[in-house]
């Protein structure tokens, strides 16, 4: 399935920087990013709430503009080797080595400039969703919302939340979305990963979120799943990081395909493929030889993603040429 050509909505910058390339940066700047391999040099973690811990030592290498543009670039070649020729990847300030608004910008326009030369030179476009991370609090997703704000009209099109969450309810940053969204950014939340779908129903009730990142927890409740289909809610599913971390035992049991059956509309996209052992192929390839899905299941999946991006509408016009 590498050949299809393929939408991501779903993707962290940070969590898709290979170990080599962390690795890298720890040496060069003597950082002490502590036992975060293991002896195949893979990242290493026993639980969602350790990929958490692992995750933070690792972006604590990325401290500077020149370090998020090489990351830029090795993620956009990576994902254009699968077949992806749009991505909108969450990049979050607070992983950033400085975290004022006047160097994000700086941040900012490295990435730019790494995603236009990927444009050119790998036909892959980027489109960036500011995110601020639950377990940090409300306080820190403010600075974030406002660091969102001044940036809209960039290639930054929307604004969400990831993180630990079991810790604190969506609620609690309803400021920083009132202020993304006011500020024209377009709005997706993480739920329904750990939060079981009460944790969805907050998100969409209590933010008003477009689209939610992962949600497949919805699955316990049918209502829920009811709300979805009729809303048109879209769900950024990453059935391998599911897998990985254990929530579902294998790619059967995964609830992807009732979800598409009970009307929602899902997507496919990797979550932090390195993590999880996963690319963008990787996930069709596993969907195709586990659910028999076909090619025309994946131009669906495609054009329901590409329908949900959160780019402007020339942008959809030109993307939507390449998966004729
Ligand atoms: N869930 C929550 N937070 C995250 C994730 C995720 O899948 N990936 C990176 N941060
Ligand atoms: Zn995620």
């Amino acid at each position: 399935m590498t050949q299809l050509p393929k939408i991501e909505l779903h993707l962290h910058l940070e969590g898709a920087a290979p170990p080599a390339f962390i690795r890298g940066l720890a040496k060069e700047k003597s950082i002490d990013i502590g036992g975060i391999f293991d002896a195949d040099g893979h990242y290493k973690y026993k639980d969602f709430w350790d990929f958490l811990k692992v995750y933070e030592a690792a972006t604590s290498t990325l401290q500077s503009p020149e370090d998020y543009h090489r990351l830029t670039l090795a993620v956009l070649e990576e994902s254009a080797a699968s077949g992806v020729v749009y991505s909108e990847t969450f990049l979050s300030p607070d992983f950033c080595g400085n975290r004022d608004v006047g160097a994000w910008k700086e941040y900012l326009h490295a990435m730019q400039e790494a995603a236009d030369q990927a444009e050119r030179q790998m036909g892959i476009t980027l489109r960036g969703i500011i995110t601020c991370i639950r377990h940090f609090g409300p306080e820190k997703a403010r600075e974030t919302a406002l660091c969102a704000a001044e940036t809209a009209g960039s290639f930054i099109t929307g604004f969400g939340i990831a993180g630990d969450e079991k810790i604190l309810a969506p609620k609690d940053f309803l400021w920083s979305f009132d202020c993304a969204r006011e500020a024209g950014l377009r709005l997706t939340a993480h739920a329904g990963e750990w939060g079981g779908p009460e944790s969805v129903r907050a998100a969409l009730h209590d933010l008003n979120v477009e689209r939610i990142g992962h949600g497949v927890r919805a699955i316990e409740d049918l209502a829920l799943v009811d709300e979805l289909a009729e809303r048109g809610t879209v769900l950024e599913v990453c059935p391998g990081s599911n897998i990985a971390l254990g929530l579902y035992k294998d790619w059967r049991a995964h609830p992807i395909a009732e979800l598409d059956r009970r009307g929602v509309k899902v997507t496919v996209s990797t979550d932090d493929p390195p993590f999880f052992h996963t690319t963008m192929a990787r996930e069709y390839d596993r969907l195709a030889d586990a659910l028999e899905w076909d090619k025309g299941q994946f131009l669906k999946i495609a054009q329901t993603s590409l329908d949900a991006a959160f780019c402007d509408a020339d942008t959809k016009d030109r993307i939507r040429k390449t998966l004729e």
